[in-house]
């Protein structure tokens, strides 16, 4: 199921996107953020989101959410789930993933140019449910006002107890978080109005280029394809996302919709938005790489810490460099629940 991936031959979308087209030689360390230490330019990067204003996302297609439910992190409440150890594991790192996760969710506002979700939400929908939702930055930004939204902490693989169905479903994020995902979208499907829509959104792990620098990226590759690994057999696998279009379709949704975008791994593209897509997704990814690794790599692989930490180095180190032309994908699917249901 996981996405094997990586060159530009193996690419199973070759038609969504064009390649990426790299800085020129000269110019590919112009800028001074690699300069700085990672700390710092993490810092100014996150002041920088405070900021940004993303093309139309002040004409946000959403109504006022008078009825916004959001599925809460379980992390703050290990003993409604399975998956205790787990989560106990990332609980000190809670700050960092803060911080990573206001990155990212700034990578995929930039990427949708402010929009929230993609799905053609018709005016006035106001019953919308978002699940895993993290820091709730997704919900509270598409709640509009903090009063529209509320949290609930549950567990969104039990079943679900709505008395009321929802016009909008949304996850995002949820790569190595769900065992039952075909299960996940039948729930999603029985708890929505007929007519009404469910869309997922995922940043895949994984690892893709459109020339052969990928291959230098050995360090890259071997954490990916070890994440995976660790993910599948702890039973929440990541690198799953190419199947959630299938997965939609097979639980019976309509006008199922696949959008993909290339995000680079560092600041090594020509074009602007690209190479500043490029450097939140590496500071991001440094963030990151510690609270993705550790739990798995110790508890399922049986590695060591000495021996997680030597991979980092390395992977750290291809983050950096920008001669690699390397890419994440960012998927967004969404789909109807048939009218006549
Ligand atoms: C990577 S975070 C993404 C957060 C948010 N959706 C976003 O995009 O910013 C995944 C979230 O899903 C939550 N989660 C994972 N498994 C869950 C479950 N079975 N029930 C409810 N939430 C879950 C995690 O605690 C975490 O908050």
């Amino acid at each position: 199921m996981a996405e094997q991936s990586s060159t530009a031959r193996s690419d199973p979308h070759p038609s969504y996107q064009p390649h990426i087209v790299p800085e020129d030689d000269h110019e590919l360390y112009d800028d001074d953020s690699d300069g700085a230490s990672i700390e710092s330019s993490t810092a100014s990067l996150s002041s920088s989101i405070m900021n940004y204003r993303y093309g139309h996302y002040l004409d946000s297609k959403c109504a006022p959410a008078s009825n916004l439910q959001a599925d809460m992190n379980p992390m703050m409440n290990e003993s409604k789930i399975g998956w205790t150890w787990y989560a106990s594991l990332w609980l000190p790192a809670v700050i960092q993933a803060v911080s990573y996760c206001c990155q990212h969710h700034h990578i995929w506002s930039m990427i949708t140019g402010g929009d929230l979700y993609r799905a053609p939400l018709p005016p006035g929908v106001s019953k919308i449910l978002d699940l895993g939702t993290g820091t709730g930055s997704w919900a509270i930004d598409v709640a509009e006002l903090p009063p529209n939204c509320k949290f609930e902490i549950d567990d969104f693989e039990s079943p679900w107890n709505f008395t009321q169905p929802f016009d909008f479903v949304h996850v995002r994020n949820i790569e190595g978080s769900v065992k039952d995902y075909p299960r996940l979208f039948k729930q999603a499907l029985a708890n929505l109005e007929p007519g009404g829509w469910f869309e997922v959104a995922d940043s895949t792990v994984g690892l893709f280029g459109d020339d052969d620098t990928i291959e230098k990226a050995t360090s890259l590759s071997e954490w990916r394809d070890r994440l995976i690994e660790a993910s599948g057999k702890f039973g929440k696998p990541m690198g799953v996302s190419h199947n959630y279009k299938q997965w939609m379709i097979d639980a019976g949704f309509e006008n199922v919709t696949e959008e993909l975008y290339k995000v680079p791994f560092s600041p090594w593209a020509k074009d602007r938005k690209l190479k500043e897509l490029g450097r939140y997704q590496q500071a991001m990814m440094l963030e990151a790489l510690e609270a993705y690794s550790l739990a798995l790599f110790t508890r399922v692989l049986g590695w060591n810490v000495a021996r997680i930490q030597l991979l980092l180095v390395g992977v750290r180190k291809e983050l950096m460099d920008r001669s690699l032309h390397i890419y994440s994908r960012y998927y967004i699917v969404y789909g109807q629940k048939p009218k006549a249901s």
